[in-house]
């Protein structure tokens, strides 16, 4: 039986040398062998950096290698469905980052090649799911503490400084908007807390301090309103201007009790008393507040890949929450009140 996983990774910006770095040194059982982006220097610099024995700028000739055993994609969103069907068929197990598609046809695409390839493990990097507080509310809700849930509440709130450099990537290629790309993973960790997959949903939002955002037909902040398909029901907060920096909380009400998850999302466990008064600093961006939980969730595929087991996120969760992002859009779009339609392809 095999004891190491071997990954080649695709796209080394932000998150992706953060996934790397994981891969090469923190992960037991996997190993980085091959790394591959369009950026010649990034490529360089990391090869020569942590002596990473394979380079590649295209994706189709790292395809070629052999002696890989996974395909880590994080490459921007529109390139997941291409480059997630052309591992599969060329014989590799596949973890991508989130989103599974910017398009909802592209990732009913890749869910096809996904369960084409039966014998080969996909998983998608819904990582909340995987970090300890987020993974801890869930078991205490299995264990009956609260009851039976009734309403989850979720903020996802970008930090203000990143402002700049969302604006220049948001102008320069499709993001989704705020609901398919930031909501989404609030809408995937509503359809897991409250069991069901969500009917009906009304968002709304607007530009309030960059105009940029009507230009992009997109919400700097935005709220929505949501019912689940077994009568439960759903508070989204969703914004990219929060001036005290990453703001991740979520909120569960049950017929028993509550559950709250990052109510202050603090930087840690420091509390500093002094002239300014009593001052806890919050979390600066996603690296930081989910260091633990990008780490848990490639252990959690080397597993499954070298025990031949099906990861606790499927490519079906990157399916229904596209669909449930869509409907997001469409009624911030429209101001109306959306029905969900799901497809008779995927089960719910
Ligand atoms: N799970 C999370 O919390 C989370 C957080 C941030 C980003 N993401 C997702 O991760 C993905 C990557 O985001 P990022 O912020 O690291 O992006 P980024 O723009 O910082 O980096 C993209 C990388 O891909 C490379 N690249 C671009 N086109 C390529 C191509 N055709 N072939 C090979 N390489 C290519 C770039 O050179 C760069 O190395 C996105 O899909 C994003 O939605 C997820």
């Amino acid at each position: 039986m095999k004891k190491i996983v071997k990954f080649g990774i695709v796209g080394l910006g932000r998150l992706g040398r953060a996934h790397a770095e994981n891969i090469a040194f923190k992960i037991p059982n996997a190993k980085l062998i091959a790394v591959c982006s369009i950026d010649e220097r990034e490529v360089e610099e990391v090869q020569n950096s942590w002596g990473i024995e394979y380079g590649y700028t295209d994706y189709d000739e790292m395809l070629k290698n052999k002696n890989l055993d996974a395909i880590f994609v994080s490459s921007p969103s529109g390139y997941h469905c291409e480059q997630i069907k052309k591992a599969l068929d060329a014989g590799f197990h596949v973890f991508s980052e989130k989103p599974l598609g910017l398009y909802l046809e592209d990732a009913l695409e890749a869910m096809e090649a996904v369960n084409s390839h039966n014998d080969k493990i996909f998983m998608l990097g819904f990582m909340r799911r995987y970090d300890r507080s987020y993974a801890y509310a869930k078991k205490k809700i299995e264990e009956g503490h609260i009851g039976k849930p009734v309403l989850i509440r979720c903020y996802g709130l970008d930090p203000a400084p990143a402002m700049e450099g969302f604006l220049k990537f948001a102008k320069n290629s499709y993001s989704g908007g705020l609901f398919l790309d930031m909501a989404i993973h609030d809408i995937d960790l509503a359809r897991w807390y409250m069991d069901s997959e969500i009917d009906k949903v009304w968002a709304i939002g607007g530009a309030y301090e960059y105009p940029e955002f009507n230009e992009l037909n997109d919400a700097e902040t935005g709220a929505a309103m949501a019912k689940f398909k077994n009568g439960t029901m759903g508070i989204f907060v969703a914004g990219r201007n929060c001036a005290h920096g990453y703001h991740i909380e979520t909120e569960i009400i049950g017929t028993k009790g509550t559950l709250r998850i990052g109510t202050t999302p603090d930087k840690n466990l420091v509390t500093v008393f002094d002239d300014r008064g009593i001052n806890k600093e919050c979390a600066g961006g996603f690296l930081e507040r989910f260091e633990d939980a990008y780490l848990q969730e490639v252990k959690e595929f080397v597993d499954c890949v070298l025990n031949n087991k099906k990861p606790n996120v499927t490519v079906e969760d990157g399916v229904l929450s596209t669909i449930a992002g869509y409907a997001f859009k469409e009624s911030f779009e429209t101001g109306e009140l959306v029905e969900v339609k799901y497809l008779e392809t995927v089960n719910i």
